[in-house]
């Protein structure tokens, strides 16, 4: 069942089941990502992560164009003021890091600049044939400023990424599934299904043990390999307070499906 939740001039939301859907929806400039697109993404991102019924995110754009980019009309004219002062991107676009539940990213076409850096800042993304990954922020003299330099090298690799962020080099769909930038990659007729059947699946796990999931493996990004190893082992820990944890084992042994609370 399909449920239009809210609509507004730059993303559209809908709810698939226990997916929540959101769609960059500036066609004509391929998704560029202005304030107001920005300022609406974190608010829809916040409401599906407080929702109950919602257990998995999905960010999707056109078939031409995830996103491409910051909106480059917008910043021609801001002054360093402008931006230091209004806290450009801390203000709305990490929103997204404050989300607990899985966020996927289904990309079809351009991923540029803050495009792919509102990708990279998903937990997952597949990929359509027709996708292209690229920061070009250096042909404009500026720097992939929403993470880019941060997380592309952590996807994959300081020889990669320092190509595509010096030379603006564009990435083809396979490549960056072959570079582990994407985790699948699907013909373009498929992405919304597949991307939505992997959110379904996910999305019926158990929350909690999702959340767990998604702040243990960010940790192998944000702590020593020790810290890491121990914040896991307590989370390990913590699933045994979960009564998920005991129905899944049981639903295991008692060869049944689980019927999971999200407690
Ligand atoms: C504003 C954009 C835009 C952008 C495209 N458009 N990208 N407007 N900001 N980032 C607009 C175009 O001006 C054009 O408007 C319309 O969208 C269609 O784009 P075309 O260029 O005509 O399409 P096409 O020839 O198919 O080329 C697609 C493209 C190209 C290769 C993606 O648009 C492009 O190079 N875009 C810029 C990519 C980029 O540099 N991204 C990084 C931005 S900087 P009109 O009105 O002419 O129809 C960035 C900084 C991040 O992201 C730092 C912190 C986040």
């Amino acid at each position: 069942m399909v449920t239009h939740t809210m609509t507004n001039r730059t993303i559209l939301t809908e709810t698939h089941g226990r997916v929540g859907l959101i769609r960059l929806n500036r066609p004509a400039q391929l998704n560029a990502l202005n304030d107001e697109l920005m300022d609406a993404l974190g608010a829809a991102l916040l409401a599906f992560d407080g929702n109950a019924d919602v257990g998995a995110i999905l960010v999707t754009g056109s078939d031409k164009a995830f996103a491409a980019g910051a909106d480059i009309a917008v910043m021609a004219d801001w002054t360093y003021m402008d931006v230091y002062q209004g806290g450009f991107i801390t203000r709305n676009w990490e929103t997204i890091r404050q989300v607990r539940k899985p966020v996927i990213a289904a990309v079809a076409g351009y991923a540029m600049g803050g495009g792919c850096e509102l990708a990279l800042a998903c937990d997952i993304i597949v990929a359509a044939e027709s996708a292209k990954f690229a920061l070009p922020e250096i042909k404009l003299a500026m720097l992939p400023g929403a993470g880019g330099t941060q997380r592309l090298p952590r996807a994959v690799g300081k020889a990669k990424a320092m190509d595509m962020c010096l030379s603006a080099r564009v990435l083809s769909a396979q490549e960056a599934d072959r570079y582990g930038l994407v985790s699948r990659v699907v013909p373009d007729a498929e992405l919304q299904n597949t991307a939505l059947k992997l959110a379904t699946q996910i999305a019926g796990y158990s929350l909690p043990a999702l959340m767990a999931i998604k702040e243990s493996v960010n940790r192998a990004h944000e702590s020593s390999l020790s810290e890491g190893i121990l914040f896991e082992r307590r989370e390990l820990h913590a699933r045994f307070a979960s009564s998920d944890a005991h129905e899944g084992m049981q639903a295991f042994l008692g060869k049944r499906q689980p019927v999971f609370q999200h407690r």
